[in-house]
């Protein structure tokens, strides 16, 4: 675990964008497909539709085209930027797919890693990002959230495929000599509880020469105990948010935007209620992608900051949750141009 920290040193959101594949899927439509209904889902999930990669598209195409977005907003040039971090855990590559990202972008300058924590990961690419800004080591970053579990979804199995979707975000983020956008965060992980939601290989092993074998690089589909995700998610994120708050002296009333990880309307809510937060001020658009995992939080983001709604000198107050299963919140100011 590591606990939660002051930054001193100014870090100003600059620039936000977003990209979703364009095939459209609802809930009807996957009502050919397995056991469901559209009233099923709306109700218990908040969502409507979800979008999924079709043969034209891939999940480097979205990322790259939300980090542009998010630059162009910034008004950087490329070349000042230093650092790009991929949020997935679905890479096209394994060894990481946040280099051919920078490639895409001509960012020459910029090192580029991927990190993997599920739906907290674009969160905790942000706080890790966050470090080499307040250090100083470095001025401008990219984190990118983008996920692709489509590819991923037991798409006959109604219990989890009804939840997901693909997307992609993206925020750029500098160091600022005068306003400090990032008030502070906390990230904690239980493995413990893994078992809950994981996307794990599986166990295949192949004869390799007389007297030995080798695992085959092969892996399962999303296996998720939604009960206890349920439990688990509407239980620590007011926990870890009150927290912030507390150590911060900020009083619920003070964030204009609630920004969760978004994955079902009902923990949303349930949320907002534990902190009177009202239902205006609660960002969602389940309804249009359903949970996109790592790509949630930027791609509301920045959908609430170009339709005008989140505002420069804005707090936002943020968590995300999932797999690991790890969660994570953060307090900041929005100070982008919009
Ligand atoms: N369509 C119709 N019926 C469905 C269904 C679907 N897509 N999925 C499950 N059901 C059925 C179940 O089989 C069950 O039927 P039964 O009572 O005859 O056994 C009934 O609906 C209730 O299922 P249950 O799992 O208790 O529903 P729920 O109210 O807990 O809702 C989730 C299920 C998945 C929507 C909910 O648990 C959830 O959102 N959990 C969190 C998941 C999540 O956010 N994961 C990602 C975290 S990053």
């Amino acid at each position: 675990m590591i606990s939660n920290s002051q930054c001193d040193s100014g870090i100003s959101f600059v620039g936000c964008g977003s990209s979703t594949p364009q095939k459209i899927i609802n809930n009807d439509q996957l009502g050919q497909r397995v056991d469901t209904n559209n009233e099923w889902i709306q109700s218990r999930t908040g969502i409507s539709e979800r979008r999924v990669i079709g043969d034209n598209e891939s999940l480097i195409d979205l990322a790259t085209d939300a980090a542009l977005k998010a630059i162009r907003m910034a008004n950087w040039d490329v070349k000042t930027i230093d650092l790009i971090i991929l949020a997935t855990s679905t890479p096209e590559d394994l060894f990481g797919s946040a280099p051919k990202i920078q490639s895409n972008l001509e960012a020459s300058n910029a090192v580029a890693f991927d990190l993997t924590a599920a739906c907290s990961g674009f969160l905790f690419a942000l706080v890790t990002a966050s470090q080499y800004l307040i250090s100083g080591s470095m001025k401008r970053v990219v984190v990118i959230g983008a996920d692709q579990l489509s590819k991923w979804v037991d798409w006959d199995d109604r219990k989890t495929c009804v939840l997901f979707g693909d997307g992609a975000g993206a925020v750029a983020i500098e160091t600022s000599g005068e306003k400090n956008g990032l008030i502070g965060y906390d990230m904690k992980s239980d493995g413990s509880k893994g078992g809950c939601l994981n996307l794990s290989q599986a166990n295949t092993f192949l004869d390799l020469v007389q007297g030995a074998t080798h695992q085959k690089g092969e892996y399962l589909p999303i296996k998720m105990e939604g009960k206890e995700v349920y439990k688990f998610a509407v239980k620590e994120v007011p926990i870890i948010l009150g927290e912030l708050l507390d150590k911060y002296k900020i009083d619920s009333e003070s964030i204009d935007w609630l920004l969760l990880h978004q994955a079902n309307q009902r923990i949303l809510d349930a949320v907002a209620s534990r902190f009177s937060i009202p239902s205006e001020k609660v960002l969602s658009n389940l309804k249009d992608y359903g949970n996109t995992s790592a790509a949630t939080i930027p791609l509301m983001l920045d959908e609430a900051v170009r339709g005008q709604r989140i505002k420069s000198g804005d707090l936002v107050a943020c968590s995300g949750f999932g797999a690991g299963l790890s969660w994570g919140a953060a307090l900041f100011y929005w100070h982008g141009p919009y």
